[in-house]
C-alpha cells in the first residue's frame, strides 16, 4: 500500500518547507510516493519522542532503516512532521556520510581514494569498477546488488591500493583483480 504526498507538494514551497535540486528548482513532489506502512511506523516512532526536534539523527536513522535511503521526500515529510525547515533536514542528511540519499544496493564496494591508495592507481581500479558494474559514483547497479562509492583513508595504507565490499577489506589490488571480486558477490546471490 503507498501513500501520495500529493497535499504536501503544491503549498507553501517557500519558506524552507521544500527542497530544490542541483538546478536550484523546488522538488516536483506530484509523483513521488512514500509506502503508507513503513510512514506509519516511521510516525509511530516519531509520536513516541519526547523531544521530537532534538531527536532528528534519531529520526533519519529511523527512516534510513525502514526504507534503505533518504529520498526527498521523504526528508520533506520528516520536516512538516517535527515542523523545521526542510533544508535544515537536508543539511544534517548531506553532512553525515552514514545517510544516503541514494538507494542502496545489497553490497557497498568502496575504492579508497587516499593519498596511498591514489599514488598506487586506484584511480585505474575505480574506472574498471565502474566499467565492469556499469554504474557512477554513488549509484545502485541496475540489478541492485551494488552500490559504489569512493572513500577517504580506510587506514589501511600499507595494503594500499585498497577496495572495501562491504567490511571485506581486499589489498593491492590490481585492475585485473576486479573482475573476480564482482564476480564472488554476483555468485552468491
Ligand atoms: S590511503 Fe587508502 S587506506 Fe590509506
Amino acid at each position: 500500500m503507498y501513500y501520495t504526498v500529493l497535499e504536501l507538494t503544491q503549498e507553501n514551497v517557500e519558506g524552507g518547507r521544500n527542497l530544490k535540486n542541483a538546478k536550484g528548482k523546488f522538488v516536483d513532489l506530484d509523483t513521488k510516493k512514500l509506502d503508507r506502512e513503513k510512514i506509519d511506523e516511521l510516525d509511530e516512532y516519531i509520536d513516541s519522542l519526547e523531544d521530537q526536534k532534538g531527536s532528528l539523527i534519531h529520526i533519519l536513522h529511523k527512516g534510513q532503516s525502514l526504507f534503505g535511503y533518504l529520498p526527498e521526500n521523504l526528508q520533506i515529510y520528516i520536516s512538516r512532521k517535527i515542523d523545521i525547515p526542510a533544508a535544515k533536514v537536508n543539511g544534517v542528511v548531506s553532512f553525515y556520510s552514514f545517510f544516503t540519499q541514494e538507494p542502496r544496493g545489497k553490497h557497498t564496494i568502496s575504492i579508497c581514494m587516499g593519498t596511498a591508495c591514489f599514488v598506487n592507481g586506484s584511480d585505474k581500479i575505480f574506472n574498471e569498477l565502474k566499467r565492469e558494474l556499469n554504474v557512477e559514483n554513488n549509484k545502485m547497479t541496475e540489478d541492485g546488488l551494488f552500490t559504489l562509492k569512493d572513500i577517504r583513508c580506510v587506514g589501511a595504507c600499507g595494503l594500499a591500493p585498497v577496495v572495501m565490499v562491504d567490511d571485506q577489506v581486499y589489498g593491492h589490488v590490481k585492475v585485473s583483480d576486479v573482475s573476480e571480486i564482482i564476480k564472488k558477490y554476483r555468485e552468491e546471490d
